[in-house]
């Protein structure tokens, strides 16, 4: 191939537009080679950030036809194989604020990133002297969340942020709570988990987003999972999201399947319930998506246990220690 297109979102602080840039193309080229060549021979005007071009800095993240990348870790003979010629589409990141063309604001994400207080308490049998040592496994166990490059990928294509960020943090923020509260060495791990406790940690969709796009491997899902564990663990157990978890659990053990009509109810309370879903109901009842008969039934009495209940409960019992 001899030339190749992008299209490009662009933001001048006042005006959006997509621009269209032809370029001649050698293979082997990454997305952030790309980019430079277009800066350095088309378009000066055109911003964004890079500053290692080895995956290490985290500072070159865009979005590719809506799905976050490193620009300089990712080839655009790849994304040539999934997409074709003429369709890729550059845009920033997503669930960010746009300064200019490709690059987003950091300040407010950072100012999160403090809420996780991101700091280690050690031990108290720790000290100057002495070291603040763990064993292999022990720094295993966090060994991944400390990869982050803070990069944003994960809370680019977020459905809970994109939904609403008002109640909720960037999933890197979770993982670097995870990060110290997993700590073998933390004299208070809790620290961290309340911290995130009261900014949403209850509100992930577990879209998983967040997993599919980490250029590092992090899941900030699973981190997220697990300070659920260790505050319900702790005696958080108050609160729709983990009525929601035991309710969702109690339903897998008695008969391996959800009773969605009591669920709601056993989540936020009769009262709320009835109210706030009514519509919901009703529009469902409308719709042929639910019948009134099937509801009252599924109200009053669980589904009929699925077929080898057992190992399903085999499976599920360890979660409950
Ligand atoms: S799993 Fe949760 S944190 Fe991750 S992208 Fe989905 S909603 Fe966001
Ligand atoms: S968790 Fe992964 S995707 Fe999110 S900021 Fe860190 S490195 Fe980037
Ligand atoms: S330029 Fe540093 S991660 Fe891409």
């Amino acid at each position: 191939m001899d030339t190749l297109a992008f299209l490009i979102d662009r933001f001048d602080g006042k005006d959006t537009w997509c621009q269209r840039y032809t370029f001649a193309y050698r293979p082997g080229m990454t997305v952030l080679a790309c980019l430079i060549h277009i800066k350095e021979h088309l378009d000066p005007t055109l911003n964004f950030t890079a500053s290692c071009r080895s995956a290490i800095c985290g500072a070159c993240a865009v979005r590719v036809n809506g799905n976050a990348v490193l620009a300089c870790d990712t080839m655009v003979d790849d994304l040539l194989k999934i997409w074709g010629e003429g369709a890729l589409r550059i845009s920033p990141l997503g669930n960010a604020k746009v300064i200019s063309d490709l690059v987003v604001a950091w300040e407010e994400k950072i100012e999160h990133l403090r809420l996780a207080k991101p700091g280690l308490l050690a031990k108290h049998e720790f000290s100057a002297e002495k070291g603040c040592r763990q064993a292999p496994k022990e720094m295993q166990a966090v060994a991944k969340q400390w990869d982050c490059i803070l990069c944003g990928s994960c809370a680019s294509e977020c459905n809970k942020l994109s939904d609403s960020g008002e109640d909720f943090l960037e999933p890197f923020v979770f993982t670097h709570a995870a990060r110290y509260a997993e700590d073998s060495r933390s004299a208070d791990p809790m620290r961290h988990v309340e911290s995130v406790l009261a900014h949403g940690l209850w509100k992930c969709v577990h879209c998983m987003e967040c997993v599919t796009k980490c250029p590092k491997h992090i899941r900030p899902g699973e981190d997220i999972a697990a300070m659920r564990h260790m505050a319900v663990a702790s005696g958080h157990t108050d609160g729709p999201g983990p009525r929601h978890a035991e309710a969702f659990r109690t339903d897998l053990e008695k008969t391996g399947r959800l009773n969605e009509v009591r669920l709601v109810p056993r989540t936020e309370g009769m009262a709320s319930a009835a109210t706030k879903h009514l519509p919901f109901t009703l529009r469902m009842f409308a719709k042929g998506k639910l019948g009134v008969v099937e509801a009252a039934r599924l109200f009053v009495a669980d589904n009929p246990p699925v077929d080898n209940i057992d190992d399903l409960r085999k499976v599920i019992a360890p979660e409950r220690n």
